[in-house]
């Protein structure tokens, strides 16, 4: 009798903990099964994060007296989004805050011009490389005679936006300059304008945006060396359909030469 019942109580122990265990596993097994892309689509919306203060990859600007952001980036994602049949939502940010954004599943990408570096790769994944560019030091016009090699430069104030790789480049290449990071790169160019910094770096075609809208800045002859360069969209870690999904977008846009047309328009539209 008493064998019985503790025969009894031991498989009623082992009834519950297989219970458990499974219902675990059913848990488990639900999650994994909706892929990031299943779950845009079912939002219908993907939501872009960039910092929109990079003419031509992605700015503000007013079209029909209503604030908008546009840029290559911004058509790009709008590719990306018309793939998966879902409407494109932007969200503005400082460069800085991106990654996090897209940690805490606040945004989906990012599409920023961001150069897919070893060390970002440790954190989020990046799609193929669509656009490649050089990195250029802007300085007033006024300074052009002065300022011709990074060795001018040196105890000048250099503006960099914060999180960015010329913050990087600055901090190794002129270490006898003083590094002023900002959030920003519209901010820098202000800084520059008022003196606050006698030199601002950024990819070449932003450079010559920012100087074609303003007369007192130029382009410095002073060449950075840099290892790592173009942009890549970055998205959280795991969401492979969703990399693989930007990834035949991107390929189609190169292969079909739209990117060349993306990139063209946005910057007539970085001229007023
Ligand atoms: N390519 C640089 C980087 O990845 C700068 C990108 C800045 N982009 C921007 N939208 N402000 O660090």
């Amino acid at each position: 009798m008493k064998n019985n019942n503790s025969k009894k109580i031991i498989s009623m122990i082992i009834t519950i903990l297989i219970a458990f265990s499974l219902s675990g596993c059913a848990k488990g097994k639900a999650t994994a099964e909706i892929s990031k892309t299943a779950e845009i689509k079912e939002n219908g919306k993907i939501v872009i994060g960039t910092s929109a203060d990079y003419p031509p990859y992605e700015f503000h600007k007013s079209i029909d007296g209503k604030d908008t952001i546009v840029g290559f980036d911004i058509e790009i994602a709008k590719e990306v989004a018309k793939d998966l049949g879902v409407k494109l939502e932007i969200k503005d940010m400082k460069f800085d805050g991106l990654l996090a954004a897209l940690e805490t599943g606040n945004i989906d990408f990012v599409a920023a011009g961001m150069t897919p570096t070893e060390a970002r790769k440790k954190n989020v994944d990046f799609s193929k490389t669509y656009y490649t560019a050089v990195q250029c030091i802007v300085i007033r016009s006024e300074d052009e005679g002065t300022i011709k090699s990074l060795k001018d430069l040196k105890s000048k104030k250099i503006g960099v936006q914060k999180g960015a790789i010329q913050e990087q480049l600055a901090k190794q290449q002129l270490s006898t300059s003083e590094i002023k990071p900002l959030g920003k790169v519209s901010d820098l160019i202000l800084s520059l304008n008022t003196k606050k910094v006698d030199a601002v770096i950024v990819e070449l075609p932003v450079a010559q945006a920012y100087v074609k809208q303003n007369k007192a800045l130029a382009l410095s002859k002073a060449e950075l060396k840099t290892k790592e360069e173009g942009s890549a969209v970055a998205v959280k870690k795991g969401n492979e359909d969703l990399v693989d999904s930007i990834n035949t977008t991107i390929a189609k846009l190169i292969k079909d030469k739209t990117i060349d047309k993306l990139v063209e328009d946005a910057n007539k539209n970085a001229e007023y």
